[in-house]
């Protein structure tokens, strides 16, 4: 008999539910005797002691469906050893649900800040496995998070979807991709939706070099140009700042995000007409792509493996393309960025694509 705790927790993405599914069908197929307790909307749940039980039945016919079905919310990391206006201690309230509900295990679904409190509450003597989850795939730890590859498809089709129009009217198309402070979705669909210029976090552009690769575009006769610029792009001045001083720079920005503001300096340089598309939370919405769901199922498989060997304070993750688990003392508390020296970034480049770098 094995009594699971499950949560998922920050942004929710496609394949969160496939996951799960993948972890309670093994956990159900390898014992006789399982109880899950879900708790509602991520580590609120288990601070509040919000949970459901759920069956084998609850995880039937959910491979294919995105969102989350405990729902999810945002618990920053930062603030949980902070009590809230209720006066609740969050570590110490979630320690007792745990107790309380006498779990063997806490399975964890998420991106950065919840492998962080994963990972704390590991250090509080809870038994923790965890699963990543993210479409920005800067997970430390993992080659790849379940949720960037559909991520990447929605991205992509809205590239091309550009494409089309950009050509018709000559014009400078910046397409804005999510991925906070890293550049993996906007590379890949960069690529994958054959952008003409790709602008991310790692690689910090200058607006001039910008310019200039439109510019050759348009002498060799191309009447449009499209730019994936991803929405935590900086510029090389902004990038000198301090945070402190970036922070403050972006609080007083006269346009709503960084592709505005890139979008405002080429029409003003170029004379060209610029249009911005955000397709913001489209890239987290929708149904998991075929590969999502062949990884969510494995990492759920790889997780409940652990469950089972009682291998505690783990990430499933995907080590050298192989389904491996790394330490969540490891993976907590480090951002995996896009390495401007990778060959993806030269390989990219051999082909005439700009990063605004050179
Ligand atoms: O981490 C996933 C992500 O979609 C990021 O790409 C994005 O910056 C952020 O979440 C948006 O967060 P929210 O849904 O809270 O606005």
């Amino acid at each position: 008999m094995k009594r699971i705790g499950m949560l998922t927790s920050g942004g929710d993405c496609q394949a969160l539910n496939a996951t799960m599914r993948g972890v309670v069908k093994s956990l159900y197929h390898a014992l006789d005797e399982v109880e899950i307790y879900g708790f509602e909307d991520g580590y609120k749940g288990l601070i509040y002691s919000k949970f459901r039980m759920l069956t084998e039945a609850d995880f039937s016919g959910i491979l294919t469906k995105g969102g989350t079905i405990l729902g999810t919310s945002r618990q920053p990391f930062k603030l949980m050893r902070v009590p809230g206006a209720d006066g609740v201690d969050k570590v110490e309230a979630m320690k007792h649900t745990y107790h309380k509900l006498k779990l063997d295990c806490l399975v964890v679904l998420g991106g950065n800040g919840t492998q962080k409190t994963a990972n704390l509450l590991r250090e509080e003597g809870l038994n923790v496995v965890s699963l990543p989850k993210t479409i920005d795939n800067d997970i430390y730890g993992t080659e790849m998070t379940f949720g960037f590859q559909s991520a990447v498809d929605i991205a992509t089709s809205a590239i091309d979807c550009i494409h089309t129009t950009a050509a018709s009217h000559g014009r400078v198309f910046i397409v804005e991709v999510m991925g906070h402070k890293v550049g993996w979705l906007t590379l890949h669909a960069g690529i994958a939706g054959g952008a003409d210029v790709i602008l991310i976090p790692e690689i910090p552009y200058d607006i001039n070099k910008v310019v200039k690769a439109i510019e050759k575009r348009s002498k060799s006769g191309k009447r449009f140009t499209i730019l994936a610029v991803a929405e935590g792009a900086i510029s090389k001045e902004d990038a000198a700042l301090s945070k402190k001083e970036y922070k403050e720079k972006v609080r007083n920005r006269m346009h709503p995000t960084v592709s505005y503001e890139i979008a405002a300096q080429i029409q003003e340089k170029t004379g060209q007409e610029v249009r911005v598309t955000v397709p913001g939370h489209t890239q987290r919405g929708g149904d998991p792509c075929p590969y999502d769901r062949v990884l969510a199922t494995r990492l759920g498989a790889a997780a409940a493996q652990m469950i089972l060997d009682k291998e505690y304070g783990y990430m499933a993750s995907v080590v050298n393309g192989e389904i491996s688990k790394t330490k969540l003392s490891d993976v907590a508390g480090t951002l995996k960025m896009v390495d401007p020296e990778s060959s993806i970034i030269k390989e990219t480049k051999l082909l005439g694509i700009s990063f605004g770098d050179e």
